[in-house]
């Protein structure tokens, strides 16, 4: 069992933090002015990742107070526990050894948790999905017809999806050509339908990928697809008719990933096809393990290791780093110092990076399912607001969208920027538009300057008198001012390697856990998600003509079953 939370609320670091906030001011303009060295001091070197901290809304003191409240959590023995398999996932009474799916051949002593030689499972599922991967790859895998695999499609939801989609979409200028992956996770027909319209089912392999194989989106999407397999196979002539001809087209067309190989098989996929994980593997903490299949296939087994590469990287940093200098830990600090004290309610991540547009979305999964949560691990109710709505799209994107309430809005949005030195797509604009923008241009560098200013911009923002300066007319000039002081990460790494992408996966990974641990919560269950999910099989009888059960819903829910009813065309 392990041991119960600490109130934080209750520590006397958040006593001081308490005083520390009444008389606080958030000066950026005045601190950084006062100070040199306030931008070296307040930024942090993990792996590759360049975090610059110093235009967050704290002082030394405030850091200094944040440090001491980890410590009185005892976030240091908590993640021992994480990394030595304890079972901090309380209400499943779970191992959370995420961390396992990265560590290092060979690491000494080896993992062995509840009589699972953790590391010998996870180096033989690397190597059976890598061997897989590379059949696909060179073509030596095949369909019923021998035609190599063109199309990849991964069947999955949640974890088994947003993890895949979104590092697919980071690295995709890593993907071997005349290979393509596809993601379907909605239960929405529309989704399955438009992403295998176009497709040839001769050279179509699909993955579902389901941690339980028993996701309704998943299951119902899986048997579409063999449903169109079969069909589209059978009007082409290239298989007949029969249960025979049928079972080896799956055979041959569907492999999965999940913790249960029993329902695997039940669905008509050979058992050898199967890459297997552990129940210790959260759905959102599993895009490293055998769930990232598509990913090995798309990008190669190789560049699968060095993403796992960059997410070890950041294991060490967050295990070993003391917490003044640890990016995790200080990142998950400002979050609480944010949410509990300074009264933000969301969190705004904006890659400037096109390549990592799913990367919020893939976020929202990983903070949201991990700490929204009103309970603490011992059952007891928590004692302070916890889980922000983390939210983003990309830069310039967002600028002529979301910013202005950003920049001079009532809202207090912490906001993490991520940009990256090195462009996978270097391009000039060879003709300029004769006035700001320079013939010749690097294009990257003009995105990039868009980064820098945002963050100026919203850190120092601009004064009533700096406005009239420009001449602007008296009456316009207060629409005009900038309060500043409105707070920012900036994070750079040198490229979107499978290595830098790895790290940023597991900074976020661990940022949620320091805030989860902080507020006493289980980061690693998600009971919030059932309610739903049940009423749905309830209500389907209802939604499909049954009666009775229309007459039992409550009187809302009725009536938009009998809408839909009336309009279904
Ligand atoms: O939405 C709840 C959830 O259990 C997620 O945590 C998980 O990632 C997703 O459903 C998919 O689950 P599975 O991989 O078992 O299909």
């Amino acid at each position: 069992m392990t041991t119960p939370p600490v109130d934080a609320t209750t520590t006397p670091a958040w006593g001081e933090l308490h005083t520390h906030y009444q008389e606080f001011r958030g000066d950026l303009r005045g601190w950084f002015a006062a100070d040199p060295g306030r931008a070296e001091r307040l930024s942090h070197t993990a792996g590759d990742l360049f975090v610059d901290l110093s235009k967050n809304l704290v002082t030394d003191e405030t850091l200094e107070l944040l440090v001491r409240l980890a410590h009185e959590v005892n976030l240091p023995e908590r993640i021992e526990a994480m990394f030595t398999g304890e079972h901090i996932n309380v209400t499943e009474d779970r191992a959370v050894l995420h961390t396992a799916l990265r560590r290092a051949p060979g690491t000494e002593p080896r993992l062995v948790v509840d009589g699972q030689d953790v590391d010998a499972d996870v180096a033989r599922e690397l190597e059976k999905m890598s061997a897989f991967a590379e059949q696909v790859r060179s073509g030596e895998w095949t369909g019923v017809t021998a035609k190599p695999v063109r199309t990849v499609v991964n069947i999955g939801i949640g974890g088994s999806d947003l993890g895949p989609v979104m590092v697919y979409e980071a690295l995709k200028p890593y993907l071997k050509e005349g290979l393509e992956v596809r993601f379907v996770s909605n239960i929405d027909p529309t989704d399955v339908a438009q992403k295998t319209a176009d497709l040839d089912p001769e050279t179509t392999l699909f993955i579902v990928a389901s941690k339980t194989f028993g996701t309704l989106e998943t299951l119902t999407n899986a048997r579409l697809a063999r449903a169109w397999l079969w069909e589209r196979l059978i009007a082409a002539g290239a298989i007949d008719d029969d249960d025979d001809a049928k079972q080896a087209a799956v055979r041959a067309h569907f492999v999965a990933v999940s913790t249960a190989l029993d329902k695997v098989e039940a669905f008509g996929i050979d058992p050898a096809n199967a890459f297997g994980f552990w129940d210790w593997v959260g759905g959102r903490y599993s895009v490293d393990s055998t769930i990232g299949t598509s990913l090995a296939i798309a990008f190669g087994p190789d560049a699968f290791r060095e993403l796992l590469a960059g997410f070890r990287t950041i294991d060490e940093h967050f295990r070993t780093q003391p917490f003044e200098s640890n990016v995790p830990v200080l990142m998950g600090l400002l979050n609480v110092w944010y949410t509990n004290f300074l009264g933000a309610h969301t969190h705004a991540v904006l890659p400037y990076a096109q390549q990592l547009s799913r990367f919020p979305a893939y976020l929202q999964q990983l903070t949201m399912e991990s700490n929204g949560k009103s309970v603490r691990w011992d059952g007891s109710p928590v004692t302070t607001q916890t889980g922000e709505v983390f939210w983003g799209e990309p830069g310039t994107n967002g600028q002529h969208a979301f910013y202005q309430l950003i920049h001079q809005g009532t809202r207090l949005i912490p906001a993490d920027f991520i940009a990256v030195a090195t462009p996978a797509y270097p391009l000039t604009d060879v003709e300029g538009d004769g006035k700001a923008v320079q013939p010749g241009a690097d294009v990257h560098e003009l995105f990039l300057a868009n980064f820098f200013a945002q963050t100026k911009a919203l850190a120092f923002g601009k004064t009533a008198d700096e406005v009239r300066a420009e001449g602007t007319p008296e009456e316009i000039v207060p629409a005009r001012v900038f309060s500043g002081n409105r707070p920012t990460t900036s994070i750079m790494a040198p490229a979107l390697t499978p290595s830098v992408v790895g790290q940023l996966v597991a900074l976020y990974e661990h940022i949620t856990f320091v805030q989860g641990v902080v507020w006493g919560i289980d980061s690693f269950d998600q009971w919030g998600v059932e309610l739903g999910k049940k009423l749905a099989l309830e209500i389907a009888p209802a939604v499909s003509g049954d009666d009775a059960a229309l007459e039992a819903q409550d009187s809302s829910t009725a009536a938009l079953i009998r809408y839909y009813r009336t309009h279904r065309g």
